[in-house]
């Protein structure tokens, strides 16, 4: 099908201006802005003619009754960290519609259901939550979460009550046991495909993520009559933690650390910071090195408030570990891109995915399209059309091919 006749430019431009303004998107969980971006996406569904649901956790649902077993389910997210871009996620649900588009056009018969999934809250900008939406698709306990409150001091059961959802209801969002497998098209989020001139990547796996909410607490005082050498600085700990934890990256090569957000108490230039509360995200691939974060990150918050007389809470996040996607999946992308004549690679994920959620329970595999310049995470991202066709493409064929065995073929059963 030539992109020429695609709907995907204008489902981009369309999806950017909901919670954006063409470049710069916010679209956070709970918020009016995604449950926007939630019931413009349920209209194209209906379009399509599949049977679209927003289940009890958010995610937009759209199924392809067809044929009989387990569904291939194929999706990506709609929500974006603070200021995104407008195809971290985004491009992996417009294109899994696309392919979906491309398939009723032509006149193609499933011989098992054909779902598309909108995970809600993947990035978890406003909880610190992470794959809220996927993880409640594949029946994970979330009951742990009750408590949380989001940046913007609102209780995560509060925010779902505003938009009218129920906390207590989320169980009820499980229907991972009709999925036989898991596919998603996503953006790479960094410099190497075009570096390498890859049209298209398959992921061979993804990273292991830790998130962690830090509170150091000292003394407020007067900025310009407490002694240097008597000060308890929350801020001076937080930074002693942010550049310890950047030197430890940095020395070790294989994993990463990042805290991107922080807020100070009282906030006075003329005040010694009395409190802090900053989060930590970091990341390894390989699973020793993972596990061995969560030590890193006390021992370097211990020793920075020792050093500055502080007091210090550290409240994990979340946690996601290393993940594999499937060696069959993995072939039959490569063999498809291969089969289209394609310049492709394989390579790892940097970034977390659904993917990952998803694989914890069922046959999941990616593929990756150029990101512009390898921006990520920041109004620059782009992916332009004839950098998105080439996945696309392989996408339809993938579903296409998947979606023509029997339903116990591929997988489960
Ligand atoms: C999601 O984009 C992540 O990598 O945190
Ligand atoms: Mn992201
Ligand atoms: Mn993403």
């Amino acid at each position: 099908m030539p992109a020429a006749t695609s709907k995907l430019d204008q489902w981009i431009d369309e999806l950017a201006l909901i919670g954006g303004t063409g470049d710069r998107v916010n679209r956070f969980a709970w918020t009016p802005e995604l449950l926007a971006a939630s019931q413009w996406l349920f209209a194209r569904l209906h379009e399509l003619g599949l049977v679209a649901e927003i289940d009890a956790a958010g995610n937009v649902v759209g199924r392809w009754v067809s044929g009989a077993g387990p569904a291939v389910l194929v999706g990506s997210h709609l929500d974006t960290v603070p200021d995104g871009g407008r195809f971290d996620g985004a491009l992996g649900v417009l294109s899994a519609l696309e392919a979906i588009r491309r398939l009723k056009a032509e006149g193609f018969q499933p011989r098992r259901p054909l779902w598309i999934a909108a995970f809600n809250d993947e990035e978890g900008a406003r909880f610190s939550t992470t794959m809220f939406g996927s993880a409640a698709f594949v029946g994970e306990d979330l009951s742990g979460l009750r408590a949380r409150v989001g940046i913007d001091g609102v209780p995560l059961k509060e925010a779902m009550r505003q938009a009218t959802f129920d906390f207590a209801k989320v169980p009820t969002a499980r229907a991972i046991d009709l999925v036989g497998c898991y596919l998603e098209l996503h953006i790479e989020q960094g410099p190497r495909m075009e570096a390498e001139g890859l049209s298209a990547a398959v992921v061979t796996g993804i990273v292991g993520v830790r998130g962690y909410r830090v509170t150091l607490r000292g003394q407020t005082n007067h900025a310009g009559t407490t002694p240097m050498e008597e000060r308890r600085d929350a801020l001076a700990g937080a930074s002693r933690v942010v550049l310890a934890l950047r030197d430890a990256a940095l020395s070790a090569g294989d994993i990463t650390a990042n805290v991107g957000r922080i807020e100070i108490e009282p906030g006075g230039t003329n005040v010694v910071p009395g409190e802090v509360v900053f989060f930590i995200d970091v990341r390894a691939a390989d699973r020793q090195r993972f596990v061995a974060l969560d030590g890193l990150v006390l021992s370097t918050v211990t020793a920075a408030a020792t050093a500055e007389r502080l007091t210090a809470d550290i409240e994990p996040t979340h946690e996601h570990p290393p993940t594999m996607m499937d060696a069959e999946l993995q072939r039959l992308l490569g063999e498809e891109m291969a089969a289209a004549g394609l310049v492709w690679g394989s390579m790892s994920s940097g970034a977390a995915h659904d993917a990952q959620v998803l694989a914890r329970h069922v046959p999941a595999g990616m593929l990756f399209v150029p990101s512009h310049g390898g921006s990520s995470h920041a109004p620059e991202e782009f992916t332009a059309s004839e950098q998105r066709e080439p996945g696309v493409g392989i996408l339809t064929n993938v579903l296409r091919d998947l979606c023509s065995r029997s339903g116990s073929d591929y997988a489960r059963g």
